[in-house]
């Protein structure tokens, strides 16, 4: 089943009217479909529109032409029912994961819950859970200020999953880690699929290619996509029936400049 679907979506940036100079261009005529559980990277070097795509998925940005799709609903269409559609199906993770400072581990996961509207019972419950998903001590009273980079990740990703969301989005996870850490958080990104939660990754970062078993790799380049691993490539006419030749992740390695570029 789709989990995530983008259609001819186009997206710029500035003031001016949708195709107007002034504008510039993130996204260029965007389309492809996620399946639910699959694990994918986004990529493409540093411009490429990684970030602006996944902003789109949170409908924090809005798109100038095309439709966009979490399980089936057009989130842009009914956008202001669609937020908090999204805030229970959507967790997310960005670069400046903007921890409360003061804030102990379980206070910042159980803030994201409250916003969600359930009873503090709940909220404490699930709060507690998340944070041992991502083996953290729910009950230590450390603020988050105190925490290394990596255990501020994983309070991030907890704060993300304490929802139950049906997609997780994460903008550059091991940006600021070592690889120590990279791998760690990776293996906990793939735990968290590994539980049918379907993990979309936006990363220029050779160590998470060498390091996840990915299901669909889309690469972005000037706001375009220019290869999706999961897309069935035309069929020649005189290919067997029933046998579609589905474009394999080496093709894509290979021929993409935008990986290599930045490896
Ligand atoms: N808030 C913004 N205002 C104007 N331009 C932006 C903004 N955010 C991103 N851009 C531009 O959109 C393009 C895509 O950026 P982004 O989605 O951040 O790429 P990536 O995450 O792949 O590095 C870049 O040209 C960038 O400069
Ligand atoms: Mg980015």
């Amino acid at each position: 089943m789709p989990i995530l679907e983008f259609s001819g979506v186009t997206m710029s940036y500035g003031n001016g009217a949708a195709g107007s100079r002034g504008r510039t261009a993130a996204l260029k005529d965007v389309s492809f479909v996620t399946d639910e559980g699959s694990f994918v990277l986004l990529t493409g070097p540093s411009g490429a529109g990684k970030s602006t795509l996944l902003k789109l998925v949170l409908a924090s940005e809005r798109p100038d032409a095309g439709t966009i799709r979490v399980a089936d609903r057009d989130i842009h269409r009914l956008r202001k029912s669609s937020i908090p559609y999204l805030r229970r199906n959507v967790g997310a993770v960005f670069q400046d994961f903007k921890l409360l400072p003061d804030a102990s581990p379980l206070e910042n996961v159980a803030l994201a819950l409250q916003v969600l509207g359930l009873p503090p019972a709940e909220v404490d419950l699930r709060a507690r859970r998340a944070l041992t998903d991502v083996e953290l001590d729910p009950n230590t009273r450390r603020s988050s200020r105190c925490l290394s980079g990596g255990e501020q990740q994983r309070v991030a990703i907890a704060r993300a999953l304490a929802g139950d969301p049906a997609i997780l989005l994460a903008d550059e996870p091991t940006g600021n880690l070592d690889p120590r850490l990279s791998r760690e958080i990776l293996d906990l990104l793939q735990a968290v699929r590994a539980r049918g939660t379907t993990v979309v990754i936006a990363t220029h970062d050779p160590l998470v290619f060498e390091h996840v078993e990915a299901s669909q790799i889309l690469t972005l380049a000037y706001g375009r996509l220019v290869a999706d691993t999961a897309a069935v490539a035309p069929m020649p006419a005189d290919a067997p029936a029933g046998m579609p030749s589905a474009v394999s992740i080496a093709d894509t390695m290979s021929g993409a400049g935008p990986i290599g570029a930045v490896a």
